[in-house]
């Protein structure tokens, strides 16, 4: 394969994503001696044009697991957006250290469906957004070294592949249901229709987390009133300089507490190849 430019792309509301392909890119851009292009899809006019890659280019692209699959909001626009054409890829998952369940499957079946070979496949443990407690720091550096060593053997194998391989093999169902997130009692944790509240003593009406909403949910002008869609990705709570952002759902603030309960253990990054590596 001959590749003339390597490709980053990402949904990452709260940054693991970005950092583990930025690694990634940008170790297999200088193993390959080509330029690295990268574009974050974080903002809604990111997500409404087309991204349409050439058999020269390389595309790394990364996005975190939410309930166990992609963002139920972000996958449309990934399949309306992305256009392969036999361009070789390697798709990347961050997760929060609880489990990528069938996240990764689902972002291979995209590239696949879209015209990309997926030639490798990461999934990757970052701090999970709900609590600092789940992976806290990762990708830390030791997470970096094997980012690289998997970037360093993609990029190995670009060289020495005549032609795209069958697509890279990876563990869970698209079609599988979400993980349903569960509270401390172990039922069902409902917390759909949450929204980020605002603690006004502390608000300087900055505006920073309207601006950094992947979903454009909070009215800038008002940054108290949430009228569209929260996918509960944190971006606001962390942006926050005053840390004035705050989720106070019930249901949601059992759910984090049975996280930190049952899945603070560390768990490992996991790596698959279309080729022997
Ligand atoms: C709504 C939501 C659902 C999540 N679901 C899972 C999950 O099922 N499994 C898991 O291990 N982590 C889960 N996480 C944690 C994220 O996958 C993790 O924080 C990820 O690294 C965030 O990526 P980003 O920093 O690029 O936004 C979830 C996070 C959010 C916000």
């Amino acid at each position: 394969m001959e590749i003339k430019t390597v490709r980053a792309l990402w949904f990452s509301p709260t940054g693991n994503a970005e950092r583990a392909a930025m690694e990634i890119a940008r170790t297999i851009a200088e193993r390959l001696g080509v330029p690295l292009r990268a574009s974050g899809l974080n903002r809604p006019e990111a997500r409404k044009r087309e991204y349409a890659f050439a058999p020269s280019d390389f595309l790394v692209i990364a996005c975190p697991v939410y309930a166990g699959k992609l963002p139920n909001k972000i996958l449309p626009d990934l399949k309306a957006i992305l256009r392969g054409n036999q361009t070789p890829a390697a798709a990347v998952v961050t997760f929060g250290n609880r489990a990528f369940d069938d996240a990764l499957a689902e972002l291979a079946a995209v590239l696949t469906g879209n015209g990309f070979c997926a030639i490798s496949a990461a999934a990757v443990v970052g701090e999970h957004a709900f609590a600092d407690k789940l992976g806290g720091g990762r990708p830390d550096a030791a997470d970096m070294r094997e980012l690289r060593a998997f970037a360093e053997k993609t990029a190995d194998a670009v060289l020495t592949l005549p032609e795209c391989p069958p697509p890279v093999r990876v563990p869970g169902d698209p079609a599988a249901p979400y993980y349903v997130p569960k509270g401390l009692d172990g039922a069902p944790a409902k917390f759909l229709k949450a929204k980020p509240k605002v603690d006004l003593s502390r608000c300087d009406g900055c505006g920073a987390c309207a601006r950094v909403c992947p979903m454009g949910a909070i009215d800038p002008q008002d940054v108290a009133s949430v009228p569209g869609v929260c996918i509960k990705c944190q971006a606001c709570v962390k942006s926050c300089a005053r840390r004035a952002r705050f989720f106070d759902d019930p249901a949601f603030l059992s759910h984090v507490a049975m996280l930190k309960e049952n899945y603070a253990e560390p768990k490992e990054n996991a790596f698959f190849y279309a080729f022997e590596p």
